[in-house]
């Protein structure tokens, strides 16, 4: 069985519980019962239109789908604007002053946008793009913290057609220039700073070293966040308040086929290189509202929080497009869990009466190493539903997070799915699905998700591979640039079927249980890390010869990264150099993707051919008792290792 953690497997199912639908939720929800499922499976195609029907089209599509694998087209010759159906549909009705986002900065400050604050909003700044000369077609950077131009910005870009790509703020300014040049971004939206953890993010700064290799770069936009000290230089640098000063308070929404490219979102592969994943418009936005409408069951009544940052997926389907195309309240929080205390969230969500929660895993094991008399101390009773998404939860975690924020009564729905899946795939449907803590239970209908072995052959009850054998709307459409490499990273195992790079089992009863990642990506705290991403950056400091990163188990984060190094000729291998090591990567990379272990080696364990042994690494990171050694060129090697990683 293919897995990055087996020690954690047995854990898995140890956990017999079982968790039926509560009844006073079942009654309202909007599913209630199973037959959905074989509706939809006997006819997809019809179950995606019925959620399509649901959004505004300025033209109707002709097809419903054209599948020429791995290439598909949705809602085919079909018009629409995505910025139009979060943002108008509402603005114009009787929710015009229902709020959209109500978001709390991490000092306390905070803000409510109604609907049509939000519409003026995204109309104002998408004037102020075209003003500085964006078209549609053309790209967008935005390096924003968690505030609510983020969402303005990507709204904005969706209404005049231009394609944003969200660059997390916690990336370093090399990732950044990195995402700007493959992208060719024209115009970069990024803030003098932001806060977290009491400190200062400072975004301008970072942008202003990146931008120094950004040649496409043409303006650059600041949102004055805080009292930041930054350098403006004239022509090229302008504040956000001051462009929409004058800006005018509507721009018509541009019509968008429902093929044209809504967004680019890098993420992590298994080469050193980030991948621009590519979404379009009318299948996204249909994949996003229909599963915010049912995995949450989103009722009009509901304050919505999700607690990802912007500069993530989740936080582009299910924080801005899902919930607006459903007329949602969202809440947004700038900052850390544990500022001023370590009740903050619990404190967000009885002072806005918060309905749903969703968080990842990793958040929910570090609330549990706080200790429960955090979340004890506030008024959780608002709370109907809870999320997690992002990693394998562990029942432990699962049933922690069910009794102690959700009080026995919310369900709580495990989603399974990737910035590539761009939508949740695999999920329960609170009011109909009985939950197994650890679980991610079923495909959503109409998505078909299955186990395989390696030949391709489908696994009854057992271990493999998870496999996607059929298109489903919100699917990626490409890698930025590079198609050849989509086609071989998730279509070339077997023919016409996506390969996810997750493994998986499924048990009697047909729930599916995630199992980690089977490549070179590791998930630490629930953010995706490309271990030959974090290698480049070790071999790019000059003390370094050769490096090899692997990931541990980790109690809180999930997967540790763990990097064996062997230095140069003459070098010292001492705990400065350690600490320089570990600076770098954060320098190179983001804080996220700096390592906790550091094990300096003469040599690496290769096979005879020269290719690194990261299975023995691997096991060596995790304590485990090592397999077969026999095929090394040095068997000494390993031996010793293991024995400095003990030590
Ligand atoms: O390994 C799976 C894990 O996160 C990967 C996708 O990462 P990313 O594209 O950054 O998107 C994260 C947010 C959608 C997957 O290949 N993953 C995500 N959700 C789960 C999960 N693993 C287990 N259970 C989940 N619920």
């Amino acid at each position: 069985m293919p897995t990055t953690k087996p020690e954690t497997i047995e854990a898995l199912f140890l956990e017999k519980r079982k968790f039926p639908p509560p009844a006073g939720f079942q009654k309202i929800a909007h599913v209630k019962d199973e037959s959905i499922y074989e509706k939809a499976k006997a006819n997809p195609e019809a179950f995606w239109e019925s959620f399509a029907k649901e959004l505004d089209w300025i033209k109707p599509w002709q097809k419903t789908l054209e599948w020429n694998p791995p290439y598909a087209k949705w809602f085919v010759g079909g018009k629409l604007n995505v910025s139009a159906n979060c943002v108008d549909r509402w603005a114009k009705s009787a929710h015009r002053n229902k709020a959209a986002i109500i978001w709390e900065g991490e000092p306390g400050d905070q803000r409510t946008l109604t609907y049509w604050d939000l519409y003026r909003e995204v109309n104002k700044f998408a004037n102020v793009l075209k003003r500085l000369g964006v078209k549609k077609g053309d790209r967008v950077a935005i390096y924003l913290p968690l505030i609510p131009e983020a969402a303005i910005s990507m709204l904005a870009c969706a209404r005049i057609g231009a394609v944003h790509s969200v660059v997390f703020g916690g990336f370093s300014a090399e990732a950044l220039s990195d995402r700007i040049n493959d992208a060719q971004a024209k115009v970069l939206i990024t803030a003098d700073g932001g806060y977290r953890r009491g400190g200062l993010l400072p975004l301008k700064h970072d942008a202003d070293y990146a931008i120094k290799e950004t040649p496409s770069i043409e303006h650059v936009v600041i949102v004055k966040r805080g009292d930041f000290p930054l350098r403006v230089k004239e022509g090229r640098d302008h504040w956000w308040h001051r462009l929409m000063q004058d800006a005018e308070s509507f721009c018509e929404p541009e019509p968008m086929d429902s093929e044209d490219m809504l967004f680019t979102l890098y993420t992590s592969g298994t080469t050193g290189k980030p991948k621009g994943i590519i979404h379009t418009t009318g299948g996204y936005l249909t994949g996003v509202y229909a599963t915010t409408k049912w995995v949450f069951d989103l009722q009009p009544e509901d304050v919505y929080w999700c607690t990802a940052d912007v500069g993530w997926i989740t936080g582009h389907s299910y924080m801005v497009y899902g919930p607006l195309a459903n007329g949602a309240t969202v809440v947004m929080y700038e900052g850390s869990p544990d500022w001023p205390d370590k009740d903050r969230f619990w404190r967000i969500i009885e002072k806005y009466g918060v309905t749903i929660f969703y968080t990842a895993p990793t958040a929910i094991r570090t609330f549990m190493k706080w200790g429960k008399e955090w979340p004890a101390k506030c008024n959780l009773s608002s709370l109907r539903l809870l999320g997690t998404v992002g990693e394998p939860i562990n029942p432990e975690a699962w049933v922690w997070y069910h009794e102690e924020i959700g009080k026995c009564k919310c369900p709580v729905v495990d989603t399974w799915w990737q910035t590539e899946t761009g939508m949740i795939l695999i999920t329960p449907l609170p009011g109909v699905t009985t939950l197994k803590p650890g679980s991610a239970t079923k495909p959503f209908p109409g998505i078909e998700a299955k186990v395989l072995n390696e030949a391709g052959e489908e696994v009854g009850v057992g271990g493999g591979y998870l496999a996607l054998t059929k298109p489903w709307p919100a699917m990626l459409r490409g890698i930025y640039g590079d198609p050849e490499r989509y086609e071989k990273q998730y279509w070339s195992k077997w023919p016409k079927i996506y390969f996810t790079g997750d493994g998986a089992k499924r048990d009697e009863e047909g729930y599916l249980w995630l199992l980690g990642r089977v490549d070179d990506v590791m998930n630490v705290s629930g953010h995706r890390i490309s271990t030959m991403e974090v290698e480049s950056a070790l071999v790019d400091h000059s003390a370094v010869a050769e490096s090899a990163v692997v990931s541990r188990a980790h109690d809180i984060k999930g997967e540790a990264v763990v990097a064996f190094v062997t230095v140069r000729e003459g070098v010292k291998s001492d705990p400065k150099l350690t600490e320089q090591l570990k600076e770098h990567v954060a320098k190179k990379i983001g804080s996220l993707a700096r390592p906790d272990d550091i094990i300096f080696s003469a040599d690496l364990p290769k096979t005879r051919s020269g290719k690194i042994m990261r299975r023995l690494l691997k096991d060596i990171a995790n304590g485990k008792v090592l397999g077969d050694t026999t095929t090394l060129a040095d068997p000494d090697v390993v031996k010793h290792l293991q024995k400095t990683y003990e030590e």
